[in-house]
């Protein structure tokens, strides 16, 4: 309450996907040039940012609630300033600011480097509202040094936006079109990231093997991107999602087996299995091109371990199309899968459909993930008895445990003071968890 000592203090809420958490981490950078240091505590912050996601149903419910749930705060502390970003900023708009009058700016996911300049036009008392979409590149505006990283693991931005317009995604609304940034700009950051103790990189972006940015001798491809990334003395892993079928060429299929630094896990969304879904959801491929692009990237990598995303209940979706679905999931067999029951976005092509009945649709996603589980497990209990390489992160929940991902993304515990953050070392796996393996140091 009144003055507080020392900075101030910012509180960010993340929500969604990978690409928010960086965000955030860009946005606590740009406040931090403002004097800001990030808390865990809400009751203890001078600012308080949601940095929300739109991709399903009930998210902008959700913030509103949550915003309410913010009410004894500002009441608390009258100069709290309460900001929305993120997707559902982008979607709502002004809105937010009529439903929740506690709220003094509103950012969209292209104007966080003038969220410094709302900050103070709030410290004034003034609210302000920005979800434009710049013409200008806004990663010109972001500072070139890189997000502060957490331990060994980065995440970098490397494309944003998307143009493929999935009927039923909010994304090509939200984010607005694709934007590359240019490879120098890429391999500059992450070089600092390396010299920081990064050692893995995740290249991020709504459709990342559209990458398409600037480079030496012209446009560069996510391939191309990789194998120069490869090239950084000290960077040993690298990862990039999330991709869309049609853009995976033939550089980077091939990069897979010719990149030692590019892990052989891959999250390639595929919707559904059905043609005539497919179809409808624009996804402007086929399950059969679907397959036959599995088998392309398997034989430049064999063990690479793929995932990918599939929507229920998509409107009209009839028991046989569902039945594609896993015919598909059977012929691929997925270390992971994220599916969803589909949900109406206002304003996609989607929405204006008849949906399918409730009740069919959470049926469909039970046996959906009861058979994605069950591949899941089959893949975990695959590695037990396998070497396999870890790269420790933190320590675990158990007293003396340290954990870590293996080449395969998998979570694997290891109890041994010698498994350091940071270091990268083969674990010979001994058991597989639900969620994780764990085993021994094998050298
Ligand atoms: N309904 C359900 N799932 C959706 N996704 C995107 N939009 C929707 C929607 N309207 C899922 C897709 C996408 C993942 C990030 O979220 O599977 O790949
Ligand atoms: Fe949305 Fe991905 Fe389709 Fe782009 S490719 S419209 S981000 S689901």
């Amino acid at each position: 309450m009144g003055e507080t000592a020392g900075p101030k203090k910012l509180w960010i809420k993340t929500y969604g996907c990978q690409m928010n958490v960086y965000d955030s981490e860009r946005m606590a950078e740009a406040m931090g040039g403002e004097g800001y240091v990030v808390t865990d505590r809400a009751d203890e912050a001078d600012m308080v940012i949601l940095n929300t996601c739109h991709i399903r149903e009930k998210a902008a419910e959700k913030v509103y609630s949550d915003l309410g749930r913010l009410r004894p705060l500002k009441a608390a502390r009258p100069d709290l300033k309460i900001g929305v970003a993120g997707c559902v900023a982008q979607a709502e708009g002004a809105e937010i600011l009529r439903r929740m009058p506690l709220v003094d700016l509103v950012v969209g996911p292209q104007s966080y480097h003038r969220l410094p300049a709302m900050a103070k036009a709030a410290a004034a008392g003034e609210k302000t509202v920005d979800t434009d979409f710049p013409a200008e590149d806004k990663f010109d505006h972001l500072p070139d040094r890189p997000a502060p990283s957490r331990g060994p693991t980065a995440f970098l931005t490397v494309q944003e936006g998307c143009d493929k317009f999935c009927s039923f995604c909010v994304v090509p609304y939200t984010r607005g079109a694709e934007v590359s940034r240019p490879a120098a700009k890429v391999l500059d950051e992450a070089r600092g990231l390396v010299a920081r103790g990064v050692r893995e990189i995740t290249l991020l972006g709504q459709n990342v093997n559209a990458y398409h940015g600037a480079g030496e001798g012209g446009e560069w491809g996510l391939g191309r991107l990789v194998r120069a990334l490869a090239g950084i003395e000290g960077l040993e892993r690298i990862r990039y999602t999330t991709s869309h079928p049609n853009d995976m060429d033939d550089d980077l299929i091939a990069a897979h087996g010719e990149v030692a630094e590019l892990m052989p896990y891959l999250h390639l969304p595929v919707q559904s299995g059905s043609d005539r879904i497919l179809k409808a959801m624009n996804r402007k491929h086929t399950a059969e091109a679907y397959l036959r692009l599995v088998e392309r990237i398997r034989a430049a990598r064999p063990d690479v371990l793929l995932s990918s995303d599939f929507i229920v209940g998509f409107p009209g979706e009839t028991e046989a199309e569902f039945d594609a679905t896993l015919d598909l999931i059977r012929a691929v067999g997925f270390g992971a899968a994220f599916s969803f029951k589909y949900s109406a976005r206002p304003g996609t092509p989607a929405a204006e459909r008849p949906p399918v009945p409730a009740e069919i649709a959470d049926d469909r996603l039970q046996r959906l993930q009861a058979l994605v589980t069950e591949q899941q497990r089959a893949a975990q209990a695959a590695m037990v008895g396998r070497t396999v390489k870890v790269l420790f992160e933190k320590p675990g929940r158990m007293p003396g445990q340290m954990v870590g991902k293996s080449d395969y993304l998998h979570a694997v515990h290891v109890a041994d003071p010698a498994a350091m953050p940071g270091r990268i070392a083969p674990v010979r796996i001994t058991e597989s968890g639900p969620n994780s393996l764990g085993g021994v140091l094998a050298g």
